[in-house]
């Protein structure tokens, strides 16, 4: 029985996943290194150093840590001004009130995000309301694919790994919350590379799958 449900944030809970892909674009533009969509989707759930060894994969040239380090932090500063002009209006319509129906069902809920940037997302958007806990790229020291995060997550709720569900919309989180020993429902990219033990459309039907203690798992 599933008590627990811990979310990805970027491109799950917001689309916020969007504006990683242009800031990294923009970088990309201003080094004239070409950067497709297909590497923007491999960016999902790593951290942002290898975020950055993906955008400079057809770079003619190399360069230097120190150089990297100055790319890096150049996309997370046009990153956060984007972020800045987050307000709920940008949380997408069916994620609070499933959130609110699970947490009714009697589910906890946490967020497990790799990104240092969550707490700024979840203060601009009002969703940590929605949420028990939130485990970020702040506590842990290992990214996705690794389990870290959602064990940081399972722990903060209280509850062993299997009895809980890792939502995430990246095949590196997937992967971390199957070596985490939890449930794996896939959304987006993650779900198009059929890579969850359950792979959803659309977010509202988390209520399908998980109809609450007492009652038979869905699906
Ligand atoms: C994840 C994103 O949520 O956070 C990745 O899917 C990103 O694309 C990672 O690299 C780290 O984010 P940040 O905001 O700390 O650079
Ligand atoms: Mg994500």
């Amino acid at each position: 029985m599933i008590q627990g449900i811990c979310f990805d944030l970027d491109g799950v809970l917001i689309h916020t996943d969007e504006l990683h892909y242009l800031a990294w674009k923009g970088l990309a533009d201003r080094l004239g290194v070409p950067f497709s969509r297909e590497q923007g989707d491999r960016c999902r759930g790593v951290s942002r150093m290898q975020s950055l060894e993906i955008v400079l994969e057809h770079a003619g040239r190399a360069y230097s840590q120190e150089e990297k380090e100055r790319f890096a932090q150049e996309k997370n500063e046009a990153y956060r001004a984007m972020l800045e002009a987050l307000s709920p209006a940008d949380v997408p319509e069916d994620v609070p009130p499933t959130l609110e129906e699970l947490r009714r069902r009697g589910c906890r809920l946490a967020l497990a995000s790799g990104s240092k940037n969550a707490g700024l997302i979840l203060a601009r958007t009002g969703l940590g309301t929605y949420l028990d806990a939130a485990a970020d790229g702040n506590h842990i020291t290992r990214s996705k694919p690794d389990p870290e995060i959602f064990l940081t997550a399972a722990q903060m709720l209280g509850l062993p790994p299997e009895r809980c569900a890792a939502v995430d919309d990246a095949v590196a989180g997937i992967q971390a919350g199957r070596a985490a020993g939890m449930v794996t429902v896939a959304i987006g990219d993650s779900a198009a590379h059929r890579a969850g033990d359950y792979d959803l459309e659309r977010f509202g039907q988390l209520l399908d799958l998980f109809p609450g203690p007492g009652k038979e798992e869905g699906l």
